[in-house]
């Protein structure tokens, strides 16, 4: 057990603006009898629990309406959790005051698959916007519309490190579906958040283009630290960048494990008796 006072324990405590200490080998997130009943009576997550370790990139897979969206949607409460508890980095995301739940999200980034970004502006502008949480410590910013030099470089850096250092003053909606990725990949580099919720986030692009939004995923989790929270449809997938699987059926979780462990059967299990898996590669 975790014990504080131990002098052993110490090396393991890192402090955190927002918590306190925090012990750097517990769960990022821990999510603990997670229920959801949406306003016109759909039970979507009947009693949710499972751990995501720190570092890690957590897949959760399912049939379409599983659950899945309504599942990360909890976790930063764009959807409100009926019951249950989500434990974020040591604070409740369930009770937090709405300022407390602002500072939270800023250490969650999302990508979704639609890419969410704001079509008109250019792609700089759409970057930046991922430090838009952060604007508080710099007012003159917020009234002026001015962006700090210092950030204007990190946004070019991270188009750099997305492949598309040439796009920054191209419309957003000039792109393709992957660049568009790409950019919302970007703006989460400049959040630079803890955890990152990801809503089938290559559902709407070709295998290849596929591939190398994952790999930039993957650059975020291994790189930069960034624990990663992915819900995917193509088990090849799941198989090349998760490290642990969530498996969820009817609102129910009916498989944790590591990719490997996902046997013939489990796959019949998760997905039904007449699924055929689909490669991607
Ligand atoms: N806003 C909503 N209001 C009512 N019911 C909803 C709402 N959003 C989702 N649901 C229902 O909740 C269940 C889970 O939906 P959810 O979108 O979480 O599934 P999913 O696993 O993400 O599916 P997909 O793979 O198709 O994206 C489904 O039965 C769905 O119809
Ligand atoms: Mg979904």
């Amino acid at each position: 057990m975790f014990n504080p006072r131990s002098h052993a324990s110490w090396k393991f405590l890192a402090a955190d603006s927002n918590s306190g200490l925090v012990d750097e080998t517990s769960p990022i997130l821990s999510i603990n009898g997670v229920e959801k009943v949406y306003p016109n009576g759909t039970r979507a997550l009947k009693g949710v629990s499972f751990d995501v370790p720190r570092g890690s990139f957590v897949a959760v897979i399912g049939l379409s309406g599983s659950g899945k969206s309504t599942m990360l949607r909890c976790i930063n409460r764009i959807h409100e959790p009926t019951a249950g508890s989500i434990l974020f980095d040591g604070q409740e995301m369930t009770t937090l005051s709405p300022k407390e739940l602002r500072h939270a999200r800023q250490q969650i980034g999302m990508v979704f698959q639609h890419f969410n970004l704001i079509k008109r502006r250019d792609v700089l502008t759409n970057v930046l916007s991922g430090k838009l949480g952060q604007m508080a410590e710099f007012p003159f910013g917020g009234i002026f519309k001015r962006w700090p030099k210092e950030w204007i470089e990190e946004a070019h850096a991270a188009l750099k490190l997305v492949g598309i250092p040439d796009k920054a003053l191209v419309r957003a909606d000039g792109l393709s579906g992957g660049q568009q990725q790409r950019v919302a990949i970007a703006r989460t580099l400049m959040q630079k958040p803890k955890l990152l919720l990801a809503d089938e986030p290559v559902a709407s692009l070709d295998p290849s283009t596929s591939n190398s939004v994952m790999q930039y995923l993957k650059i975020l989790n291994e790189k930069h630290g960034v624990t990663v929270v992915c819900n995917l449809h193509f088990l090849s997938l799941v198989r090349e960048y998760a490290t642990h699987v969530v498996a969820l059926r009817g609102g129910e979780k009916v498989f944790e494990g590591k990719p490997l462990d996902i046997t013939p059967q489990w796959f019949k299990d998760i997905y039904g008796e007449q699924a055929k898996e689909v490669e991607i590669h």
